[in-house]
């Protein structure tokens, strides 16, 4: 199988990552660069700026000396809504209209500009004849458009394109047993997975990341998104305010993570209702925002639940020359994209259909009830300090 490059789209750079030999289980990764962009090019992973997001496509290629055109991508963002559906079998050629036709009404989405695409996980009898339970992913078409267009105009090619929620699942697993949750927390949304034996159960975006803990620190100190995200950094969860000025940065910061661990409370509970004999035995995280000092040991106490960093690079052999690119740091915010490339490729045929709403119903989900959140992250934090720092990069 050809090279490929996945490639990381974030607001404050683009990163490619080209792999050797990929969709088997050891690929082996030969080049990396990273890219810092203006701000504005790149919003929750999607291209929104073309005529820059072209030019750092090429100076990315150059950078790190790409030898292939074909890309692929992990796609997850506030607008990708993932509902539990049973549907009759679909098969045959017209599998994607009946797709359109047979979610109707099922989701809480307008079906007019989706790419909809299912993942069948369970046979099941219904008075309605067989069925299946499984995954639906609606992911907005004109927005993932905009990226693949910027994409193709630089001169490269789309080779396969996963939901990120899969794409990690493929990269981290997890044992056989017990019940896994990946959190990948991301600039502007964060994506729980939680799976059993490697197969993916259940979804949910919350429509919050790191970038909006910067963007409450620079509102609570008057001070600029750089300078911000600098605070963010070297404050962490670790507590010890000393001046007023430092009371306030660590009040938000922990009102905005009490916020974000709520959102993850609530998906656990929604998933542990409806399977009460699973309940999430273990966190994995990933995503530049998990880094934030402090977290793991905020979210393993908040969650009750063992909580560890992934290790995206694992599956891969990396080759000197990557590493001297500097790939290692970058593990965390690879994750999504190069899980796209690691086992058995995705053929995604998406059919004609549509989501807008559930942004909104999930947003008031993550804003509701920060209080209990927000205790058990200031009682956590304090005890914290230095425990986590072995995830933090910088
Ligand atoms: N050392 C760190 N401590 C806290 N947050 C960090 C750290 N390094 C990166 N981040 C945060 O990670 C987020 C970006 O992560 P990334 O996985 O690239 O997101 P996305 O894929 O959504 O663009 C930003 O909000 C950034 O502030
Ligand atoms: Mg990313």
């Amino acid at each position: 199988m050809a090279a490929v490059v996945a490639l990381d789209l974030s607001r404050s750079g683009l990163r490619g990552v080209q792999i050797e030999s990929p969709y088997t289980a050891r690929p082996t990764i030969s080049r990396f660069a990273a890219l810092a962009i203006e701000d504005g090019t790149v919003f929750d992973g999607e291209i929104v700026d073309q005529r820059r997001a072209i030019a750092a496509l090429k100076e990315l290629w150059k950078r790190g000396g790409f030898t292939t055109k074909n890309v692929v991508l992990g796609i997850s963002n506030r607008k990708v809504v993932v509902r539990e559906v049973t549907l009759p079998a679909l098969t045959g050629p017209n599998r994607s209209t009946s797709l359109r036709f047979a979610v109707e009404g099922q989701v809480p989405i307008d079906l007019d500009d989706a790419i909809l695409d299912f993942l069948p996980l369970r046979d099941v009898e219904t008075p309605h004849g067989p069925q299946q339970e499984g995954l639906l992913v609606a992911t907005v078409r004109s927005s993932l458009e905009a990226t693949v267009n910027a994409i193709e105009r630089s001169g490269h090619s789309i080779d396969a394109v996963d939901f990120s929620g899969f794409s990690l699942l493929r990269l981290m697993p997890g044992p056989q047993r017990g019940t896994q949750a990946i959190i990948n927390v991301g600039g502007s949304s964060t994506t729980i997975v939680i799976s059993t034996a490697g197969t993916p159960r259940f979804v949910r975006i919350v429509p919050s990341g790191g970038d909006d803990v910067t963007r409450s620190i620079e509102r609570a100190l008057g001070v600029s998104f750089a300078e911000a995200e600098q605070d963010k950094i070297a404050r962490g969860l670790q507590g010890g305010a000393a001046t007023p000025r430092d009371v306030d940065a660590e009040t938000v910061l922990r009102e905005n993570i009490a916020g974000l661990i709520d959102s993850i409370r609530n998906t656990f509970s929604f998933w542990a209702n409806a399977h009460p004999d699973a309940p999430v035995s273990f966190v994995t995280l990933t995503g530049g925002g998990s880094r934030l000092n402090g977290l793991t040991l905020v979210l393993s106490r908040a969650l009750g639940v063992e909580t560890a960093y992934g290790n995206p690079l694992g599956s891969f052999s990396v080759s000197q020359k990557a590493r001297n690119a500097g790939i290692e740091p970058w593990g965390l915010e690879l994750a999504s994209s190069l899980g796209v490339a690691v086992g058995a490729k995705v053929s995604t045929k998406p059919a004609r259909g549509a989501s807008k709403a559930s942004a909104k119903s999930s947003a008031k989900a993550a804003a509701a009830g920060a209080k209990q959140a927000e205790k058990d992250a200031k009682a956590a934090a304090k005890a914290d300090a230095k425990a986590a720092a072995k995830g933090a990069r910088k």
